[in-house]
């Protein structure tokens, strides 16, 4: 799937190659931007989604308490991913300076070089000898946009199966499977439902949608970067996704659940089963906030019949183009990105390291997840959305006409000949 991600690259570079030249982010600027003079205290504001755990306030903590001369404000952003990501476009194409530092979903950065939101960080990098060998590759390249790095990896996600131990025995292996369990388990040990996943129509349903299809054997683009969507196995695992959808087993309002419905169901213990990333299993484990501490497994996504599939994403930061402190800021990106700051995001955050030594580590080994060795080979083999700036319009063609589905407002084939017809022409522009 690496090279799907390539050969979208391929297509747009071309038309791409005159307005990248054009946005001029010359890297020697940063040097020259204000630096705040010794002794001086300089406050950063960094910008994240909703964090439900104490990861973000644990690593602000352990970088002020290296770097007394900054102080980092932290800025919360929207739970759904899609209006953060509005509301920094937002801000970023006013040339806003209110925010410094931020975290950027695996599909942005592209679209932010592209646009002149970010800096380059190869300066800084090679300055600071940062050998991003040791980081996973996916994640590297995820921030790697026409030739330059515009974005650190701070963590890893994979879309993962959580259960309940009391309840299942055996996580199911198969998708008719986990139906069979959802339908019988649905109501036992006090829970409401039998599955829970993302249905909103949002980013979140795009990652679950790409589980499905490529689970039956189907792909959204192909290694030319040609548009593949429309083929028999696509339409089987979107019916597949739509009878789960429209089951008796999953809340009634699951299309209105983003990650943050889908947990928080979990946790109050609603359900033996749900779909969603790493992090799920440290705040299910944490007593304070779960119900259901000590009584949850993980597991791979159950397979169609092509095997299992995981959506690949995660998290990178960048540095605000307008930020009037980019030197503080890269030594809270370095901070947040290099071994102490990744250690502190797994143990506290749940979220993976994407820097490979820390697998190594002895308290990383610990973790149930991490620890795991096929963990790591489980998200080298995930699937990667596109790499483009264009990435945007795919996915809001992808949900759109996926949520048209699910709904039960036109058919599964309807909407992969919709999906077809309308990413071949954003991809011709
Ligand atoms: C998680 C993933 C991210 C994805 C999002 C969808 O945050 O890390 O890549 O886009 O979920 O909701």
């Amino acid at each position: 799937m690496k090279i799907w991600k390539k050969g979208l690259r391929l297509a747009v570079a071309f038309s791409l190659a005159g307005s990248l030249a054009a946005c001029g982010t010359g890297q020697n600027q940063i040097s020259n931007a204000q630096q705040a003079k010794p002794n001086e205290k300089v406050k950063l504001v960094y910008a994240r989604g909703k964090d439900v755990t104490p990861g973000t306030r644990k690593l602000i903590a352990a970088f002020e308490a290296r770097h007394p001369n900054i102080q980092i404000e932290s800025r919360e952003m929207p739970a759904d991913v899609g209006q953060s990501h509005d509301q920094y476009v937002t801000m970023f194409s006013a040339k806003s300076s209110e925010i410094d530092v931020f975290d950027l979903d695996v599909v942005w950065p592209a679209e932010f070089a592209q646009a002149g939101y970010i800096w380059p960080l190869n300066r800084f990098i090679e300055r600071d000898h940062i050998n991003m060998n040791n980081y996973i590759q996916g994640a590297v390249d995820a921030g790697n946009y026409n030739g330059k790095q515009w974005a650190m990896p701070k963590f890893i996600d994979t879309g993962l199966l959580f259960y309940r131990k009391d309840i299942v025995k055996q996580p199911p292996k198969t998708w008719d499977e986990l139906i069979a369990m959802a339908e019988k388990t649905k109501g036992e040990k006090g829970t409401k439902f039998g599955y829970l996943m993302q249905a909103k129509q949002y980013e979140g349903v795009v990652c679950n949608f790409i589980e499905f299809v490529n689970a039956y054997g189907g792909k959204v683009i192909d290694e030319k970067g040609d548009v593949v969507i429309n083929s028999p196995n696509t339409v089987k695992g979107l019916k597949k996704m739509i009878q789960i959808v429209q089951s008796e087993y999953v809340p009634s309002n699951i299309k209105t659940f983003t990650e943050l419905e889908s947990h928080t169901a979990f946790i109050e213990g609603q359900s033996p089963l749900i779909r969603n990333w790493p992090y799920q299993y440290e705040l299910a484990q944490d007593p304070a906030q779960s119900k259901i501490s000590g009584k949850v497994g993980v597991a791979p996504l159950p397979a169609g019949d092509a095997g299992s599939a995981a959506a690949l994403g995660g998290w990178l930061i960048g540095i605000n183009k307008y930020s009037k402190h980019p030197q503080e800021a890269w030594e809270f990106v370095k901070f947040m990105t290099g071994a102490e700051g990744q250690k502190i995001t797994a143990l506290y955050g749940g979220s993976a390291p994407t820097y490979l030594p820390l697998y190594n580590d002895a308290a990383i080994k610990k973790n149930e997840l991490f620890g795991n060795k096929n963990f790591v080979q489980g998200i080298k083999a995930a699937v990667p959305r596109p790499v483009s700036p264009i990435y945007p319009k795919i996915s809001d063609i992808i949900q759109i006409e996926v949520s048209k589905a699910l709904a039960g407002e036109q058919t599964p084939k309807q909407s992969v000949k919709n999906m077809e017809i309308k990413m071949k022409e954003a991809m011709k522009g």
